[in-house]
C-alpha cells in the first residue's frame, strides 16, 4: 500500500512544488491543459453560486474556471500543501479578475466550509493522493449545493490492451525517471505517482463510490485512450 499519510504528501508536494507545473506540462505533453479545459466545458460555471477547487495545487482548475465565468462566480482554491498553494497564489494575482479567487489552506477531508453553498466542487489529480478518498467524497458533497455537480479528473487505467501495455511501461519507467530527474525530490513524487494510480479506482470502481458519497446521476467520461477520466455526479 502507497503511503498516503498527511505528511508525507504535503512534504512530497512541497518539495516539488517550484517545478510542479513545468513538469506537468512536459510529462503530459500539455495534454494536462485539455484535461482541464474540458473539464470546465463538460460541467460549466452557471448563476452566481461559487466553485470550490479541492487539492487545488498551483490552482490550474481553479484558474480555468475563473476564466470560464470571467470572474461573474467567486473561485475557492484549497490544499493543504502550503508551498503549491503559494505558486498558485501568485499566479491568481496575475489572472484577470484576480479579486474573484481566493487560495485558502484546508485538508480535504475536514473542509471549514459550510454545508450546501458551491455550484460546483471539483478536484484534478487531487482525490487519489487524499489519504481517505472515501471521506473526501463525502465532504465535497457535503459542501456542494443540491441539484449542484461533484466533478472528479483523475489517471485511470487506458483499457485498450496493445496502449495498455505501452502507457504501462512509459509510465512505469520513463516518467519516473525523468520525473525524478528534474524535479530532484527525497521523497520519490514520480514513483509514488504510478504506484498510487495503480492502485486507486478507476472506471465504474469509482463512479460507485461516488455515489456512496451522496451522489446521484454518476457518469463517468474516458479521455486520451482513458489515460485519464472525468467523473461527474450530482447531488
Ligand atoms: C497532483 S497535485 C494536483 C494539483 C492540481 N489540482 C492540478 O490539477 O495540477 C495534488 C495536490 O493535492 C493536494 N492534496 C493531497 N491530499 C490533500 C488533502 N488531504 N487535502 C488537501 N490537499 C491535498 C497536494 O498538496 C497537491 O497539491
Amino acid at each position: 500500500m502507497v503511503d498516503k499519510s498527511g505528511s508525507r504528501v504535503r512534504q512530497m508536494f512541497g518539495e516539488i512544488a517550484g517545478r510542479y507545473d513545468l513538469l506537468n506540462h512536459l510529462l503530459s505533453l500539455n495534454v494536462d491543459k485539455y484535461w482541464r479545459w474540458w473539464t470546465v466545458r463538460q460541467v460549466p460555471p452557471t448563476g452566481d453560486a461559487p466553485i470550490l477547487d479541492l487539492c487545488t495545487g498551483t490552482g490550474d482548475l481553479a484558474l480555468a474556471y475563473l476564466r470560464a465565468s470571467q470572474g461573474r462566480v467567486p473561485i475557492v482554491a484549497a490544499d493543504f500543501c502550503h508551498p503549491m498553494l503559494a505558486i498558485g497564489r501568485q499566479k491568481g494575482t496575475r489572472a484577470a479578475h484576480a479579486e474573484q479567487i481566493t487560495f485558502i489552506e484546508a485538508d480535504a477531508q475536514h473542509l471549514p466550509l459550510p454545508d450546501d453553498k458551491f455550484q460546483i466542487v471539483c478536484v484534478a489529480f487531487g482525490l487519489r493522493n487524499v489519504a481517505d478518498t472515501d471521506r473526501g467524497l463525502r465532504e465535497m458533497t457535503r459542501v456542494c449545493r443540491p441539484g449542484g455537480k461533484v466533478a472528479v479528473l483523475e489517471f485511470s487505467q487506458p483499457s485498450w490492451p496493445p496502449f495498455r501495455a505501452f502507457y504501462g511501461w512509459y509510465f512505469r519507467n520513463v516518467l519516473p525517471r525523468i520525473g525524478q530527474a528534474l524535479a530532484r525530490n527525497r521523497l520519490d513524487a514520480y514513483n509514488y505517482l504510478p504506484e498510487s494510480v495503480g492502485e486507486f479506482p478507476c472506471g465504474e470502481a469509482l463512479c460507485e463510490r461516488l455515489r456512496l458519497a451522496g451522489l446521484r446521476d454518476v457518469k463517468y467520461h474516458p479521455l486520451t485512450f482513458g489515460i485519464a477520466t472525468l467523473y461527474v455526479g450530482t447531488k
